[in-house]
């Protein structure tokens, strides 16, 4: 089966979180299933960098404003097309947001052109390779589903949602520029409170909808968490499929990376801790370590931490955290780094430190508000680096939580508390420093979480099924 997969971000190329990551590793994950999957990327500076051997393939002429072109090339163990399209992607800043850290105000036409792109390939756009179904990632691949049923193009799609929360908002006066009809902008259709949103006119015209959690599918479907799309959720629960995101399981490999953190045993995860400590200034003590790696965003609950840190951190608890985000919680993190010797921050982005993060704590905090997936509990899991998560999303369907009947028959992978609550969390960290005393549930448990699968193997098979279930047969 011919998959184009059409994302807004890839790693390794760019990445602002884990939908690169998912965008990246879905090709690998599904060519032994027989599925050859290509991504469609824009043309951002960075990715057009990495282009050295290209073929341009054909010619939009005249896509949002200015003339574009799809190059093709193998870019880092990927097949890639890259929509190099300059007066939309060649600029200085960052992907989604300008300089001044707000929205590119043209953010509509960009991923209008985007998905255009996506829907042309789709009909044949391409001399040798048409998909036969497009696998569309959030709002910014959203309008390839409309596209292709509003331009008669007779592929199917599927729409996976990384995080509802973005919904890719455009005003209703764009609609001509943006080719799209009047006619749908209702609320069957794409409009939401007065706009025009990219993610619901996928989720309305997509054959198939996957999130990346059955548990998130199911919070999708409530008001709390689906962000006024609830509603329609509900009328597309048949189609809603919740797949568990997989990890890079050679990028993340305990016993050999690239990052000279390697270990299989106590003894090693050991060292690892204590070269952790003396790169990040923490004491060398037998407190324990828990790391975050994270966006600084409200939905990822890190403001509750910084409220529960004074009682673990009593408790001889540590705290190395690496983000970066919103100004206020960088701020704040900052700030507690400079009231407590504890507690170490270092705001920004860094691949390599995130691993020895992974591989020198103890425990990893997750304590989202809402998690769609999360992908650094599967790194803590695979590193034996004890989880704390929040029990919603994909936080509670990979994580096992400590309690008793979990300790009695041995199957606690980590601890888990109530979303949104400071006590719950203060809690667990109380729980976390009791476990950790406690030598032989403390091994069982690392044991426990080093050999939970976090691979795609599983997941790989269900979009396989899922592709299968929406692609018109010949
Ligand atoms: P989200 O996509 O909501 O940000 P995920 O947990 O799915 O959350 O994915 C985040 C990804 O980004 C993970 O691979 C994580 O390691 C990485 N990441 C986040 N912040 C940083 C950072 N400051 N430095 C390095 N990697 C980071
Ligand atoms: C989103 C979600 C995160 C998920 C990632 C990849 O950014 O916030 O939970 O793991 O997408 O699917």
């Amino acid at each position: 089966m011919r998959v184009l997969s059409v994302a807004s971000e890839c790693a390794p190329l760019v990445k602002t979180g884990g939908l690169a990551d998912v965008a990246g590793a879905l090709p690998a994950a599904l060519a032994p299933l027989d599925v050859d999957m290509r991504v469609l990327l824009p043309g951002y500076p960075q990715v057009v960098s990495y282009l050295t051997d290209h073929r341009q393939i054909a010619r939009l002429d005249a896509l949002q404003g200015g003339p574009a072109e799809i190059l093709s090339a193998e870019l880092a163990g990927l097949r890639v097309f890259v929509l190099h399209a300059p007066h939309l992607f060649d600029r200085d800043g960052g992907i989604y947001l300008g300089p001044d850290g707000t929205d590119w105000p043209d953010n509509p036409q960009r991923f209008a052109a985007l998905a255009r792109a996506g829907a042309e390939i789709a009909r044949g756009l391409l001399p040798g390779w048409a998909p036969d179904l497009v696998h569309c990632h959030d709002w910014q691949a959203g309008l390839v589903p409309y596209y292709l049923k509003k331009s008669g193009i007779d592929v199917a799609s599927i729409l996976t949602i990384h995080n509802i929360a973005f919904q890719g908002l455009a005003a209703a006066d764009l609609m001509e520029p943006l080719e799209l009809d009047p006619a749908d902008f209702t609320s069957e259709g794409f409009e939401y409170w007065g706009h025009v949103s990219f993610l619901k006119a996928g989720l309305v015209w997509a054959d198939g909808i996957s999130t990346v959690s059955p548990t998130y599918a199911h919070e999708l479907m409530l008001p709390e968490f689906g962000m006024g799309l609830d509603g329609l959720m509900r009328h597309r629960a048949d189609d809603l499929h919740g797949i568990l995101n997989g990890i890079d399981e050679t990028a993340w490999n305990p016993a050999q990376n690239d990052h000279a953190i390697s270990y299989r045993t106590e003894r090693g995860k050991a060292r690892a801790t204590t070269a952790l400590r003396r790169e990040l200034g923490l004491p060398d003590n037998d407190g324990t370590l828990a790391v975050v790696i994270s966006r600084l965003t409200e939905q990822k609950g890190l403001d509750l931490l910084i409220e529960a840190l004074p009682d673990f951190l009593d408790r001889g608890g540590q705290i190395a955290l690496l983000g970066t985000g919103e100004a206020r919680i960088e701020r704040a993190w900052r700030d507690a780094a400079a009231t407590h010797e504890s507690v170490a921050v270092r705001i920004g982005y860094d691949e390599i430190l995130s691993h020895k993060m992974i591989a020198g704590g103890q425990a990893i905090i997750v304590p989202s508000r809402f998690e769609p997936c999360g992908l650094t509990q599967l790194y803590g899991l695979r590193y034996g680096t004890i989880p704390v998560v929040a029990h919603t999303g994909g936080l509670a369907d990979t994580v096992i939580d400590a309690n008793d009947a979990a300790l009695k028959t041995g199957v606690a992978t980590g601890l888990s508390f109530m979303p949104g609550s400071r006590d719950s969390l203060a809690h667990a960290l109380r729980r976390l420093v009791v476990l950790r005393g406690n030598r032989d549930t403390w091994s069982r448990m690392v044991r426990n979480a080093m050999r939970h699968p976090v691979g795609w193997g599983e997941s790989a098979e269900q979009y396989l099924d899922l592709y299968r279930s929406v692609v018109r047969p010949l």
